[in-house]
């Protein structure tokens, strides 16, 4: 669930140096409105809430939200996706609100590097958001890794020695045809397979069972602490097993990240629609879900939103 499209940071797989054009205000659902969404869902059986944006901590209030969702149910897994800018300042509120875990991006771990994937000199301040999340208890703490290559591909061990040093779940995601440039070219993804190689030629992995998760998920064999995670959208999609729902801030549910065609909630909302009405809207968006993306095919269409509009 996207609760903006707007960011702190400039990604290059993401969105332009000069940003994008943000959605009004207005066009965004406001507190009640997600929490009315999100009741529905989770009613309709969703037991699990990934908080994300554009950078959810960019949103006001953010912790206001974590409660009134957690005052929908105790049993909701809610984890915030965020680029940990600003999780430092937040992480206290954040816990102290119900969020049970979080996510951090992080592409680099050389500080120079790190500014050239984000436009943002903040590597320091990230590893001090994840340091503030492990203080309190936002466990498991997951870190997000988008190789690129060419520009960190050489870096995969040492995310490995991070997972190792802090017990962090590093997940490495593959370059996807999502950002807002379209300069996604397919020389530029680097394959899980050679991500868990050059791991593995370091230290030895065994296989996690971990059923449902999109990440392929291993451990080391000396029984260090951490795991490492791949995700390897493009080369092996996992369309058959997923069962993601997504919401974008502006009230649209998507059944694919590459779907084209989106189900509004909000104007049903906003008409004064009853739960029946939109865990029906729900259903049927569900229902039309493909069988899986088309990415590397001659017919493959990128969705008219990119990353950041709809939330990873
Ligand atoms: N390909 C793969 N992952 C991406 N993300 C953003 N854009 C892309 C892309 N084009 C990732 C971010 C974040 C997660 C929500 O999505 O790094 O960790
Ligand atoms: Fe912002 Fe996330 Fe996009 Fe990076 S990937 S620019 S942190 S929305």
């Amino acid at each position: 669930m996207s609760v903006t499209d707007r960011c702190n940071f400039r990604c290059r797989y993401c969105m332009p140096a000069e940003g994008l054009q943000w959605m009004p205000k207005r066009e965004l659902l406001d507190f009640e409105e997600i929490a009315r969404v999100v009741g529905v869902l989770v009613e309709s059986g969703i037991r699990s809430l990934k908080v994300t944006g554009g950078e959810p901590l960019v949103r006001r209030d953010l912790a206001t939200l974590i409660r009134m969702l957690r005052d929908i149910s105790s049993q909701l897994d809610i984890s915030l996706t965020t680029n940990g800018y600003l999780l430092a300042d937040h992480a206290e509120e954040l816990a102290a609100a119900g969020l049970d875990r979080v996510t951090v991006s992080c592409d680099s771990l050389i500080r120079h590097r790190f500014e050239d994937l984000t436009l943002r000199d903040a590597l320091t301040q990230v590893m001090r958001g994840l340091d503030a999340a492990a203080a309190h208890g936002l466990e498991p703490i997951k870190v997000n890794t988008v190789m690129m290559r060419g520009r960190n591909d050489d870096e995969a061990v040492a995310f490995a020695e991070l997972a190792r040093r802090t017990g962090y779940e590093v997940r490495f995601i593959e370059y996807m045809p999502l950002d807002a440039q379209g300069e996604w070219a397919s020389d530029s993804v680097v394959p899980a397979a050679e991500v868990v190689a050059s791991i593995a030629a370091a230290f030895e992995l065994v296989p996690v069972r971990h059923a449902g998760a999109p990440a392929t998920v291993y451990a080391f064999a000396d029984g260090s602490p951490g795991t490492i995670g791949v995700i390897p959208s493009v080369t092996n999609p996992f369309c058959d097993s997923c069962d993601r729902l997504r919401l974008t801030a502006d009230g649209q549910l998507r059944a694919c990240l590459f779907a084209l065609e989106e189900t509004d909630l909000r104007g049903p909302l906003r008409a004064g629609a009853g739960d029946d009405e939109l865990a029906d809207l729900a259903r049927t968006c569900v229902a039309g879900k493909w069988a899986g993306h088309r990415i590397g095919s001659p017919d493959f269409v990128a969705p008219g939103r990119s990353m950041s509009m709809i939330g990873g």
